[in-house]
């Protein structure tokens, strides 16, 4: 997914655009480039392959100067990763330049038709295609103006773009679009700011908003104009962003991921706090502006989520249907879509996602919308586009997650669901009093279980992960609520250590992942236990018995328990203890082993943990 900054104003562009890139180059790029009109009014264009600081190398030999430009770092998808092949593109002439993030579908046909009027490409990219599309509509009519040539343009490329561009004759101007992947606009005092997301723009300015899809903006230094598509004006919805731009910086950790893993406890307490009363039981979620009558009528819920959103949903369900015993049905937000769901006007359609933006799960909310089914996001960025188009939001209050696998997102997302669950519980009077402040006082006890976990000086992550380096296979199991951690833990591993790993529900095993089992698989097993529960005690007897079934294949198990079990611990190859906590809070916990052993694995492995191959952090295309 590519990176974009875009600036106008009085500061040096070069130091802007530079360090707003350096805070995306968690989403992954192959090549990096920038445009920059200096006071002559000439384009100034510099651009090279791999890392950004390539690009620095590139401008310390060849510096350039100015006060408005833009961005980009690359993630190749038409044409190799090349530096002609980077952005930004320009027109014929070089007096216009695009930068680009999605996919322009026709393309071809457009290049073709522009060839035909002497236009000549540099690149093999779709993204060319608009520079010479502005410079073709202002040869046939000057007087359209940047502005103009652009609205012109978006009218004739398909396809999915966030879109930055300008014009070195019209001096300190940008335009922006959207239809897809999102575009920030950061508001300052006499400069204005366009991004790819959040972090690029925080240590200028917290006045943000989101484009909307079929929204074009005009930046320039007093000010941003929004219109829609069909060129009305609009009024942006600018947000205070609250998250610390320290929070989107590595903080002396090695990766994103670790910080990030290590930020659960203040991450759940957020999420948490002024949303319940530990004296009271009660639970307050009047942010999400869907009238409690209405959840205590509605007859079901639909979950749409993808990736390790998909597995808080699945956690959710357990949630959900315990404490409020209203019917869930989760489902992958890229099957749900496709598959002419049963959505009635009194179901209720979730949404789960980290960025808010994810084409699959935005794509199944617009479905259940057009089904008349209210409809509730749960999200971590504020003004997200699901945030937006969802009746009603709970966010987690994670802060920015940076890294490609998601962590404290994810545990968050569980608490979040947590919450629900108890609020539905006591809209619809499932719990008694009593029972609401006994899960609320559990729920506040978990962020100081989570800091005991992480700082638990007995736990040695990367001792262990030397046992499997070389590893090819993993199987994880768990039984449960705990299922999907299980899952989770598999996702973990093999997105950041390229290790293929299975989750599996453990009561699975003899229905065929028992023939996997020999003295080469490693199989996490989560057994954790509320002896308190009883519904956890036979899930453990049952879970113990699998441990046994592989244990006489000789295959490795890697136990993840409550602390003091030893008749696990006397069966594994391997035991991490969590603290005890309630069945239900118990995935919150059992999930920190997972994110600290994949990723002590992967960094054996030398894998680049917080921006894996192939993968990207919000996907933002089908
Ligand atoms: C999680 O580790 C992955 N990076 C990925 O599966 C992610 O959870 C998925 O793409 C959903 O993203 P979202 O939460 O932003 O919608």
């Amino acid at each position: 997914m590519c990176g974009i900054v875009g600036y106008v104003g009085n500061q040096q562009v070069v130091d802007v655009v530079i360090e707003g890139l350096r805070k995306l180059e968690y989403r992954g790029y192959d090549s990096a480039g920038i445009a920059v009109i200096n006071r002559d009014g000439e384009m100034q264009v510099r651009r090279a392959e791999g890392k950004l600081r390539n690009l620095e190398n590139v401008l310390a030999k060849n510096p350039i100067e100015g006060d408005y430009g833009l961005g980009h770092t690359r993630w190749a998808t038409h044409g190799r990763p090349t530096e002609e092949n980077a952005h930004p593109h320009r027109s014929s002439d070089g007096r216009i330049c695009v930068v680009h993030n999605g996919i322009i579908e026709n393309y071809l046909e457009l290049k073709r038709e522009l060839q035909k009027h002497d236009h000549r490409f540099q690149s093999e990219t779709d993204t060319e295609v608009v520079a010479h599309l502005i410079e073709n509509h202002l040869r046939q009519n000057p007087n359209l103006g940047l502005e103009g040539a652009f609205r012109e343009t978006l009218k004739q490329i398909r396809g999915i773009y966030a879109l930055v561009a300008l014009s070195a004759d019209e001096p300190n101007k940008l335009v922006a679009a959207r239809l897809g992947p999102p575009v920030v606009i950061g508001l300052g005092e006499g400069e204005s700011f366009v991004a790819s997301d959040i972090p690029a723009l925080l240590e200028h300015t917290r006045n943000m908003f989101f484009l909307n899809d079929g929204e074009m903006a005009v930046l320039t230094r007093d000010g941003v104009k929004v219109e829609n598509a069909k060129g009305e004006a609009v009024t942006p919805q600018v947000q205070r962003i609250t998250w610390d731009p320290i929070q989107a910086e590595k903080g002396g950790f090695k990766h994103f991921m670790l910080k990030e893993i290590y930020e659960q406890p203040r991450a759940v307490r957020d999420t948490t706090q002024n949303r319940v009363s530990l004296d009271t039981g009660r639970v307050y979620l009047d942010e999400v502006n869907i009238p409690a009558a209405y959840f205590r009528s509605f007859s079901d819920i639909k979950i749409a989520a993808c990736g390790t959103a998909w597995h808080a949903a699945l956690v959710g369900k357990y949630l959900i249907e315990e404490l409020a015993r209203v019917p869930v049905e989760v489902d992958y937000a890229s099957e749900f879509r496709y598959r002419n769901p049963l959505l009635t006007p009194s179901t209720l359609m979730m949404v789960i996602s980290q960025s808010g933006e994810t084409a699959d799960t935005l794509a199944a909310l617009r479905e259940a919308k057009e089904k008349a089914c209210r409809s509730l996001a749960i999200c971590n960025v504020q003004g997200a586009m699901m945030t937006r188009e969802a009746d009603g939001t709970i966010y987690t209050h994670a802060g920015p997650e940076i890294g490609v696998a998601s962590t404290k997102a994810f545990t968050s997302q569980m608490v979040a669901a947590y919450l629900f669950a108890l609020y539905l519980a006591q809209e619809r009077n499932t719990l008694t009093q009593d029972q609401l402040k006994w899960h609320v006082r559990h729920l506040s006890e978990l962020p100081v279980k989570m800091e005991k976990l992480l700082n638990n000086p007995e736990i040695d992550y990367e001792d262990l992960s030397k046992h499997f380096v070389l590893s090819s296979d993993f199987l994880y199991l768990g039984r449960g609520i705990n299922f999907p951690i299980a899952l989770e833990g598999a996702l973990k591993l093999k997105e950041i250590s390229y290790i293929h790993a299975e989750g599996y529900a453990a009561g699975e095993m003899k229905h065929g992942p028992n023939a996997l089992i020999d003295s080469r698989l490693p199989v996490v097993v989560i057994n954790t236990l509320d002896s308190d529960d009883e519904k956890s005690k036979l899930r453990y007897e049952k879970t113990l018995s699998n441990i046994q079934e592989v244990r006489a294949r000789d295959g490795i198990v890697v136990a993840i328990v409550t602390e003091g079990d030893q008749d696990t611990r006397d069966m594994a190859s391997f035991t991490i203890e969590v603290p005890p906590s309630s069945e239900l809070l118990s995935p919150v916990l059992s999930t920190i082993p997972m994110q600290l052993l994949a990723y002590h694995i992967a960094v054996r492995r030398g894998c680049d943990v917080d921006q894996p191959r192939n993968l990207a952090k919000s996907v933002t295309v089908e």
